[in-house]
């Protein structure tokens, strides 16, 4: 489980370029949708084993110590926080040491191992979607109750809702276990998933969400698990997986495209992480120092992952705390 989490890791730097870009104006909050790409800690309140609760997570946050988050210190969403003038990092909805006075301009309702698909989320028994937009309706009434009326609705549609997700439908759900793959060829497969991110995205429309990002899956083919299982291929990226990436990524691009027509006054972006992450992997030299030899060297000594996260994690959160500030 660890270390198909801590892949994303690689994610941090590239979805950040695409957002801070796009949001020159004016932000109230950072609302958080999806999984362990994005989760700031829930999971550690939820009867699950999906957690990034253990050393070395976190070493390098504030204090050294996992916060939840799978990543060595911060993940995406802080770095975008505090690149639009928000606080450093976002903290989890279901942490009980913050309240709404902090959720007020960023909350996080993002649960590692989560999906899109409802079965995603029942495999390691973490928050399913629907379940983190039940939590945000609950955090509306909370921040009208805080606010008031009328500047919780100001905050809510200035707010900038952020949505990473896809990965674990295909990886944890669809190619693991026999249930969606006798119902749905994989291509079949991605257009229900893309059906529901239109329902999703829709559902937060009529919450009162006008601007979004809806991110991309990675090149999944290429994730320390699925290269370390990649026996016969000597550990190459699992070229398949990364086709069905580019292929629902193209989809996805079509829904926010659509979604943007059909909705006035929405403004959803698709934040695209699959080229500038593989880009990383085979050309790892324009990133910094041997960022992907360590990480290989590593699955071809039959290590784990953690071996490859204690590799890098000094170098990559050096390296996306700058480009955060450079960009
Ligand atoms: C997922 O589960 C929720 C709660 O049971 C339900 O309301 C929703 O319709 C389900 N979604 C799908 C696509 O089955």
């Amino acid at each position: 489980m660890a270390y198909l989490h801590i892949s994303w890791l690689c994610l941090i730097q590239t979805v950040l370029v695409v957002l801070v870009d796009k949001s020159e104006a004016k932000i109230s909050a950072v609302v958080v949708f999806g999984d362990s790409s994005v989760d700031s800690g829930n999971n550690n309140f939820i009867p699950t084993i999906a957690r990034g609760n253990f050393e070395p997570y976190g070493r390098d946050f504030q204090g050294g110590q996992p916060t939840g988050r799978f990543s060595n210190g911060r993940i995406p969403p802080d770095f975008i926080s505090e690149a639009v003038g928000l606080k450093p990092t976002i903290p989890a909805y279901l942490d009980p040491t913050y309240s709404i006075s902090d959720f007020a301009s960023g909350v996080c309702f993002a649960s590692a191992g989560t999906g899109y698909d409802n079965a995603t989320s029942d495999v390691l028994g973490v928050i399913p979607l629907w379940k983190e937009v039940e939590y945000f309706k609950e955090y509306q009434n909370k921040l009208k109750a805080y606010v008031g009326d009328e500047k919780a609705k100001e905050i809510l549609s200035e707010a900038l809702y952020l949505i990473s997700i896809g990965t674990n439908d295909f990886l944890e759900n669809y190619y693991t276990l026999p249930q969606r793959q006798s119902q749905f060829t994989v291509t079949q497969y991605q257009d229900f998933l893309i059906g529901l991110a239109g329902n999703f995205v829709k559902d937060l429309y009529d919450l009162g969400a006008r601007k979004m990002s809806l991110t991309g899956v990675p090149p999944m083919g290429c994730l320390p698990l699925e290269r370390t299982t990649n026996i016969l291929e000597g550990h190459a990226c699992v070229e398949g997986y990364n086709n069905v990436a580019l292929e629902f990524n193209g989809k996805l691009k079509g829904l926010v495209a659509k979604l943007n027509m059909e909705f006035p006054g929405l403004e959803v972006v698709f934040a695209d992480a699959y080229d500038l992450l593989l880009e990383m992997i085979t050309k790892p030299s324009l990133y910094g120092k041997n960022l992907w030899h360590a990480c290989t060297s590593r699955i071809r000594d039959g290590k784990s992952g953690m071996l490859w996260y204690r590799e890098i994690r000094d170098e990559f959160s050096m390296r996306s705390q700058k480009s955060i500030y450079m960009s």
